[in-house]
């Protein structure tokens, strides 16, 4: 294992996903994190994350001496460089020119263990204001750029080695292959983390936690709770029960797809059961027009459902739920950057199911980690690949009032967006993308008919952290084909408008 020590860097999640991806397990603890329970893990490396403050300052995120007395190798990043050269006796001040972006780096130890295979002018991503002026007594600078006297430096003999920049970013042109020669062959880790051994240990480790007892899942259809419905069904088979409530607000064939995938007739042995509850969902919302009282029907309805359906259960021994590492990670609980927001995923169990214990088999996975978990079990691409859906649906991309035929009408023209996206070669790069239902009505001609018909909107947008977004600049003619082939083919629209919104001002969704 190695241990990414946190100081509240932006990028820190993808230090751990990028060791990750060298085939060696990793995880996140803030710095606020006690020595002893480091040692107690006997990491083989520690890497030292970036972070917004500066080391010299009093109140500044600081960690022990003592850690770099322990023998481990250890790897600070930016911040974390620095700190490390604080602490062991080197000097780090306000910078005289601040870098920021694409700066090439010019290797000066060309045997340094960090740059193996590297090349000696390479392209990396900076994003500092103070610097390394001096190095700690017993390390040697080992790159450095026109600005920057001191890029890297290193103390071989213990093996301590210290990145003004951050591999971790892809702008790093050889990042990857530098954070690599750190886990493997300064830490000398095996590399042997895969999914086909997670997938393996996890079902062993399942099955000697679960025992006979029973376990309930609520399955959404999405990217986690299927992952994590694979695995329990692997490990315990017909002990799990999946509970799958179809509001009526799923995309098109969406319920039925699940349904294929997981019921009765699917590849995966299990308890499946599906609510078709989509009527219940539009009688709760006749007549409901503001967004957040929509989002509390839909998410209240659904415990109730949930709850209901528990009740016919009975008791069970575990209550399955799909939190993945981020969510653990940024609810506080492992990491530093956290703090910033709770999750819905961790901590709140629900009080409305009788059980004794929560199981959360994706708890240590990455996204990419969790789709790779999912090919590994046999989910098709389909699902595993899915872009992200709210939780209440089509409910927030109708705006107004939720109706059935309001539902058909943003089902199909979706549908129809999806496909045209796909056929053009764009799903992939683009990050969510759907149609909405505007509330708004308007005069056209079809044929030589009157028409007062709806607005479809449609939305593409490419983010990364899905905290801010910017509208993708989709081709024209596949705009062109969408627009034709909704009013051609979806009863009750005459108009299609293409959102430009980026975010902030706008969101993602509508409401
Ligand atoms: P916004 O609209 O806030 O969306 O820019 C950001 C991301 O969050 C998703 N989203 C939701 N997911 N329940 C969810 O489970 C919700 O109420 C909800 N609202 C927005 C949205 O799809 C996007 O990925």
């Amino acid at each position: 294992t190695v241990i990414v020590i946190d100081f509240g860097g932006q990028y820190n999640q993808l230090v751990a996903r990028r060791v990750r991806e060298c085939n060696v397990y990793c995880e996140i603890y803030s710095y606020k994190t006690d020595i002893e329970k480091i040692k107690a893990m006997n990491p083989k490396g520690i890497i030292l994350t970036g972070g917004p403050n500066s080391c010299y300052e009093p109140d500044s995120p600081t960690y022990t001496k003592e850690l770099f007395e322990l023998g481990i190798p250890v790897l600070g990043l930016c911040y974390g460089a620095q700190l490390m050269m604080h602490i062991l006796g080197g000097k780090v001040e306000a910078a005289p020119v601040r870098e920021y972006g694409k700066t090439e780096v010019l290797v000066d130890k060309k045997d340094s263990k960090i740059f193996a295979d590297v090349s000696e002018k390479t392209i990396c991503w900076m994003s500092h204001f103070d610097y390394i002026s001096k190095v700690a007594p017993g390390f040697e600078i080992s790159a450095h750029t026109a600005d920057c006297p001191v890029a890297a430096a290193e103390n071989a003999k213990k093996s301590l080695y210290a990145i003004q920049y951050h591999p971790e970013v892809l702008h790093t042109v050889e990042g990857t292959k530098m954070l690599s020669n750190f886990v493997l062959g300064v830490c000398g880790c095996a590399g042997d983390w895969k999914m086909d051994a997670f997938v393996e240990n996890t079902v062993k480790e399942i099955r000697e936690k679960v025992g006979d007892g029973r376990v309930l899942l609520a399955l959404s259809g999405g990217v986690d709770s299927s992952v994590a419905a694979g695995l329990l069904s692997k490990a315990i088979g017909k002990q799990l029960t999946c509970v799958f409530v179809d509001h009526g607000l799923l995309r098109k064939d969406e319920g039925d797809e699940v349904e294929s995938v997981f019921g009765p007739e699917g590849q995966f042995d299990l308890n499946f059961i599906r609510v078709n509850a989509q009527q219940r969902y539009y009688d709760k919302l006749a007549g409901v027009t503001e967004p957040e009282a929509k989002r509390k029907i839909i998410g209240e309805e659904f415990i109730r459902i949930f709850e209901e359906e528990a009740k016919k259960i009975g008791a069970v021994d575990f209550l399955a739920q799909g939190t993945i590492y981020p969510d653990v990670v940024e609810s506080g609980l492992g990491g530093e950057s956290a703090v910033i927001k709770s999750h819905h995923n961790v901590g709140g169990l629900p009080d409305y199911v009788d059980f004794k214990e929560i199981i959360e088999p994706l708890r240590d996975l990455f996204k990419d980690e969790v789709r790779k978990a999912g090919l590994e079990l046999g989910i098709p691409e389909k699902l595993v690949f899915r872009q992200p859906f709210p939780g209440p649906g089509l409910g927030i991309r109708i705006i107004g009032e939720v109706t059935a035929e309001k539902v058909r009408i943003v089902q199909d023209a979706d549908a129809i967006y999806r496909e045209e996206i796909a056929n053009a070669g764009l799903d992939q790069e683009i990050n969510q993308y759907f149609a909405a239902l505007t509330n708004m009505r308007s005069v056209g001609v079809m044929g030589d008919e009157r028409t007062y018909d709806y607005a479809v909107a449609l939305r593409a947008v490419k983010t990364i952290d899905f905290m801010t977004a910017e509208s993708a600049e989709l081709p024209y003619e596949v705009l062109n084909k969408v627009m034709n082939r909704i009013i051609n083919e979806v009863k009750g629209v005459n108009r299609v408008f293409y959102d430009l919104t980026s975010k902030p001002p706008g969101t993602i969704e509508f409401e």
